[in-house]
């Protein structure tokens, strides 16, 4: 068993950080569309970046005035910073990095259950990295609900890897002071119950 970071940064090393772009990109685009929606302008943190392909892809949009990408792995973080000089990217652990500014969006795609106390990581994110009225959007493949995706602590022996139920994420967002928290299932197919979106505004 090797920590999230550890199993993460290998991903890197034999070019499996790739695959996530091609597994994540139908959920993550229905989240941009949502939480950019009906914004002219905004500041963007991903949490958990990986490779940086969201905060290339956001980036692009004129609306986007800045785009981060924070993740806890050197080897993401490299390849992040190799494939795009325009943005800024920190290798930091999520539950320690603070932003300079506060933005307009955090987004984050399959991180936070490999927290401990994933409740922690959404509080600070409450309170240090987003403005008022800022919007919080997480996407987890990971969660009770989604049975499939029960044997995947095991499959790919991860230290820490919570399975919360869809009811337990809503309570953390609403704890952490978030109003409006809404959810969704995108991408819902057979035994497949799609990727449990959760959106919030501070
Ligand atoms: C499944 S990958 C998802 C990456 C990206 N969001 C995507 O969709 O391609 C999870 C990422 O979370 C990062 N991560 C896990 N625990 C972390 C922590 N405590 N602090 C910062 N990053 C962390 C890993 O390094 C990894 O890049």
């Amino acid at each position: 068993m090797e920590s999230p970071i550890k199993v993460f940064s290998n991903w890197v090393l034999n070019g499996k950080d790739e695959g996530m772009e091609k597994n994540h990109s139908a959920s993550v685009e229905n989240m941009i569309q949502y939480s950019t929606k009906g914004i002219d302008k905004y500041k963007f943190i991903d949490a958990g970046c990986g490779n940086g392909w969201v905060v290339r892809k956001v980036s692009s949009d004129p609306k986007c005035v800045s785009a981060i990408g924070v993740d806890g792995s050197i080897h993401m973080i490299e390849k992040a910073k190799m494939l795009d000089d325009k943005n800024e990217y920190f290798c930091n652990d999520l539950l320690k990095w603070i932003p300079k500014e506060k933005v307009d969006i955090v987004h984050s795609m399959e991180v936070f259950y490999y927290f401990e106390k994933p409740e922690i990581l959404i509080s600070r994110i409450y309170d240090n990295w987003l403005k008022n009225e800022g919007r919080l959007i997480m996407g987890v493949d990971h969660y009770v609900e989604n049975k499939p995706s029960h044997s995947w602590k095991k499959d790919i022996s991860i230290t820490t890897m919570q399975l919360l139920s869809k009811n337990t994420w809503l309570n953390f967002f609403k704890s952490a002071g978030f109003s409006n928290v809404e959810y969704w299932y995108f991408g819902k197919k057979g035994e497949w119950n799609g990727t449990l979106i959760i959106t919030g505004i501070k």
